[in-house]
């Protein structure tokens, strides 16, 4: 298979069946949110593997679900996931992501966070060495964003509001995001420290302390499985 025959929504798709092998039967299952993640959610829909339920990180992905007849379950009703599968905007050598490009990235991190494996699906164009040529996404509390928009200008780099048909773009939560621009985030944990705590931050898109434990990206060459198990964190 060659580079130019093979496009970024056929490895999506691909990623997304590959996926299906670590799905759990009899157990609940963190579903992510995106395009990526749309695809496994189909895959899932006809793989006949029963689960218990889905957890669901957005209103979208459990729109998506329902009508597939794919079981949805609040995350209050399970203490822990074995496995989340979700996508990403960006993953570094070491598992760490850049997610929100769906502005559901509050809820992709509460939900990662209660699960033992994050499997991340991603085309290869995703893959980089320094996280933050993709625009950084950060949900905030709206009487906040001018303050943490002046933070970043600080850091040299340049925030907007997100807006979608020329409105603000209200999240899930019902808060406003920002994106990001002109970031090199060598030190995504030290990162993702940092602006957590700004006042009026409610989640940066900077996945380092949910980072991924196994990435499978999709290549024009097939599926390369990627286990960050081993990388120590510094
Ligand atoms: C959703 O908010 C994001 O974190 C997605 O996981 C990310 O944007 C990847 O999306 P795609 O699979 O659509 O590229």
């Amino acid at each position: 298979m060659s580079q130019s025959a093979t496009t970024q929504d056929e490895l999506k798709t691909l990623v997304a069946q590959a996926a299906l092998k670590y799905v759990i039967p009899g157990e609940y299952l963190g579903v992510g949110t995106g395009s990526t993640v749309n695809k496994f959610i189909d895959a899932l829909a006809v793989s006949g593997i029963a689960i218990k339920g889905a957890v669901s990180s957005s209103l979208g992905s459990t729109g998506r679900m329902k009508s597939l007849g794919i079981p949805v379950v609040d995350l209050s009703l399970v203490e822990r996931l074995s496995v989340y599968i979700d996508g990403a905007d960006e993953i570094d050598p070491r598992g760490c992501m850049i997610k929100g490009g769906g502005a559901a990235l509050t809820r992709e991190k509460i939900v990662a966070a209660q699960a033992d494996r994050f499997v991340c699906i991603a085309d290869a164009s995703k893959r980089v060495e320094v996280l933050g040529a993709f625009a950084l996404p950060v949900e905030v509390i709206p009487m906040a964003a001018p303050e943490i928009v002046r933070r970043f200008k600080a850091m040299g780099a340049d925030a907007s509001l997100r807006s979608v048909n020329g409105q603000t773009l209200l999240t899930d939560n019902g808060q406003y995001l920002l994106d990001v621009k002109g970031l090199q985030i060598k030190d995504a944990l030290r990162f993702e420290n940092t602006v957590s705590q700004w006042p009026g931050v409610v989640t940066v898109g900077v996945f380092a302390h949910q980072r991924a434990h196994v990435c499978l990206l999709g290549t024009p060459q097939g599926v390369q499985t990627i286990v960050y198990e081993a990388t120590a964190m510094p």
